[in-house]
C-alpha cells in the first residue's frame, strides 16, 4: 500500500470532503437488512467442512477443543448467526449470553461512520491515567444510568472474571481499613505483604456456593465451582463453599419443601462463617449469582437473598451479587436482584457480558483511598461505552424489555408444555424472562437434544449436569419463540 506524504494528507481529506459533498463515494450508512425468515442448514453435519477447515488451521497454534464453529459475521443478522459454511442458526444463545440487540444492528455499525467515535475506538487510553475529557461525563450519563438503586459508585474493568477478581480486591481492602480503624499502617503490615505473609497479606477470605461460576482468573477460580476442568491442577485459596439451594420444580407446587431447603443453605452459611472465623480465616465477603448460570441455571428464592444478606450484615462480609450473566435485561428487570425486594442494596455488583465491558457497581466504602490499588492499564474501554450508550438508547426507544416479557412467556409457556408433552425426556422449565433453561433427563440425553437442535438450526446452549439454556437476544420475539419450539418438539419426537 501506498501512504501518502504526510503534507499532502491535508489536499487529500479536504478532496474528499468535496466529494462527498458532491455524494460522489460518500460513507455508506447501514439500515436495517431483513432477518431470515427462518434457519437454514445446508451441511450434514455441523461444524460443516469450511469450519473443520479451519478448526484445522486453528488447532496448528492454539487449542480448539472448545470450538463449535467459524461464523461469517458479515453475514450474520438479527437473531441468526450464519457460519462459513451457510448455515443459518437462530442463535438463543448469544456468544454465552452477550449480545443484547442481534447482530450487525445497523444503529450500532453506523455509530463508528462517526469521526469522534472512530477516534474514541482507535485511541484507546490507560484509563486510570490518560481518561479522555468526555470520560467522566461518559461514565454519568451512561453507566451511572443503569446503576443498580442506592449504588453510585462505579469501577470498570475487562472481563467477568476480572471484575470478580478486583471487586475480591475492594472487599478485602474495605475490610481490613474496618478493622485498621483509626491506627496507622505499621512497618510490619509494610513488610510483611512483600513476601505474602500476614498481617499485610492477611488471611481474609469469600464465601461462595457449590455449583457456582465467577470466572476462571487465580482469585475468581477458588470461588468457581461447576466444573473440574476449569480447576483441575490449580492451586486454591482455602475459602468456605456453602450449598446452593436445590429446589423441586415447579416452583409453586413445592413451596414447603424448597423454604426448608433455604433455611437449611442459609444456616449453612452462618455456619461456616463461625467456622472460618474460628480458623483465622474471616469472611469478607459473600460472592452469589443470582441465578446459577454455568452450574446449571439454579435459581434461589427472594426469600433466600433476603436471608443471605442479613447473615453478611450481622457478620460484616460484603455480599457481592454477580451479574455477569444476568445483567442486561434479560431476566425482565435490568438487574436480576431487583427480583428480590432486598432491604437495601447488595454492597458490591459485577457487570460483564450485554454490557460490553467489565465492572462493578458498589458505594463510596468500596472506593479505595490510595491510587494504584485498583487498576490495571486499560481498565474498561470507552469504544464500548459508545456501543453500549447506543444499546441503552434502543432498548428504550424499542421497548425491549417488553419485548423479553412477552417472548419470553411464550418461550416459557411452550417448555412446560413440551414438558408435558415429553415428561421422559423433559423436566424443571424455569426461569425469568427469556433468561430460561429446561432439565433433560441426563447428560447424554441433553447434549443429543443440544446437538439435534443445532442441526435444525437451534443454537442453544447447556449447562450443569443436564440443563438446556435459553440466552436470546433482546431483539428475540414471540415469533422466534414460536420457531425454537416447533424445531424443539420435531428433536423431541426423533428422539
Ligand atoms: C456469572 C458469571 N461470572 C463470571 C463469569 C466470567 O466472565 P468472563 O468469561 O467474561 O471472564 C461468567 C462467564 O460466563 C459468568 O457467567
Amino acid at each position: 500500500m501506498r501512504f501518502l506524504g504526510l503534507n499532502k494528507l491535508p489536499i487529500a481529506q479536504a478532496h474528499l470532503r468535496a466529494l462527498n459533498n458532491a455524494g460522489v463515494n460518500s460513507v455508506k450508512f447501514y439500515s436495517a437488512t431483513a432477518e431470515p425468515k427462518e434457519p437454514v442448514v445446508r451441511t450434514k453435519t455441523i461444524p460443516g467442512p469450511k469450519s473443520v477447515e479451519l478448526n484445522k488451521k486453528l488447532g496448528e497454534i492454539q487449542s480448539t477443543g472448545s470450538i463449535q464453529y467459524f461464523a461469517d459475521y458479515e453475514k450474520s443478522s438479527g437473531n441468526y448467526i450464519q457460519d462459513v459454511d451457510g448455515n443459518v442458526l437462530l442463535d438463543v444463545y448469544t456468544q454465552i449470553s452477550s449480545v443484547p440487540l442481534g447482530y450487525n444492528h445497523p444503529r450500532l455499525l453506523n455509530l463508528f461512520k462517526d469521526d469522534k467515535n472512530i477516534k474514541t475506538l482507535v485511541n484507546r487510553p490507560a484509563l486510570g491515567v490518560f481518561p479522555g475529557k468526555e470520560w467522566p461525563d461518559k461514565l454519568q450519563s451512561i453507566l451511572l444510568q443503569v446503576a443498580p438503586k442506592g449504588l453510585n459508585k462505579i469501577t470498570t474493568m475487562m472481563c467477568g472474571s476480572c471484575s470478580n477478581e478486583n471487586a475480591f480486591k475492594s472487599i478485602f481492602i474495605w475490610y481490613q481499613n474496618k478493622v485498621r480503624g483509626t491506627a496507622k499502617l505499621t512497618e510490619d503490615e509494610i513488610c510483611s505483604c512483600m513476601v505474602n505473609m500476614p498481617p499485610g497479606a492477611p488471611e481474609l477470605s469469600i464465601l461462595s456456593f457449590k455449583g457456582a461460576f465467577h470466572g476462571r482468573t487465580l482469585g475468581a477460580l477458588s470461588t468457581t465451582h461447576s466444573k473440574y476442568i476449569h480447576k483441575l491442577d490449580v492451586p486454591s485459596f482455602d475459602w468456605p463453599i456453602a450449598s446452593f439451594p436445590q429446589y423441586k420444580y415447579p416452583l409453586e407446587e413445592n413451596v414447603a419443601e424448597n423454604k426448608k431447603e433455604d433455611e437449611k443453605c442459609l444456616a449453612e452459611v452462618a455456619d461456616l462463617i463461625e467456622v472460618y472465623k474460628k480458623k483465622g480465616k474471616p469472611v469478607a465477603g459473600v460472592i452469589i449469582e443470582p441465578i446459577q448460570s454455568e452450574g446449571g441455571d439454579n435459581e434461589a428464592s427472594p426469600e433466600f437473598f433476603q436471608g443471605l444478606q442479613r447473615i453478611c450484615k450481622q457478620n460484616g462480609s460484603a455480599l457481592l451479587i454477580d451479574e455477569v450473566q444476568t445483567g442486561g435485561g434479560s431476566t425482565g428487570k435490568f438487574w436480576c436482584h431487583e427480583h428480590f425486594n432486598l432491604e437495601s442494596p447488595p454492597d458490591v455488583v459485577t457487570f460483564s457480558k450485554k454490557l460490553q465491558l467489565g465492572g462493578y457497581f458498589h458505594n463510596d466504602d468500596f472506593v479505595p483511598k490510595e491510587p494504584y490499588r485498583i487498576f490495571n492499564t486499560w481498565m474498561g474501554d470507552p469504544g464500548k461505552v459508545i456501543i453500549l450508550e447506543e444499546i441503552l438508547k434502543v432498548i428504550k426507544e424499542e421497548k425491549l424489555m417488553g419485548n423479553v416479557a412477552s417472548a419470553g412467556k411464550v418461550l416459557k409457556d411452550g417448555l412446560l408444555s413440551l414438558e408435558k408433552e415429553f415428561p421422559n425426556l423433559l423436566n424443571s422449565t424455569r426461569g425469568r424472562g427469556t433468561y430460561l433453561a429446561v432439565n433433560s433427563v441426563n447428560g447424554k440425553v441433553r447434549d443429543s437434544i443440544v446437538a439435534n437442535l443445532k442441526l435444525n438450526g437451534i443454537q442453544t446452549g447447556g449447562c450443569g449436569e443436564n440443563a438446556i439454556r435459553f440466552r436470546p437476544a433482546l431483539v428475540f420475539k414471540e415469533h422466534h419463540a414460536n420457531i425454537v419450539l416447533d424445531r424443539f418438539r420435531k428433536v423431541l419426537k426423533s428422539l
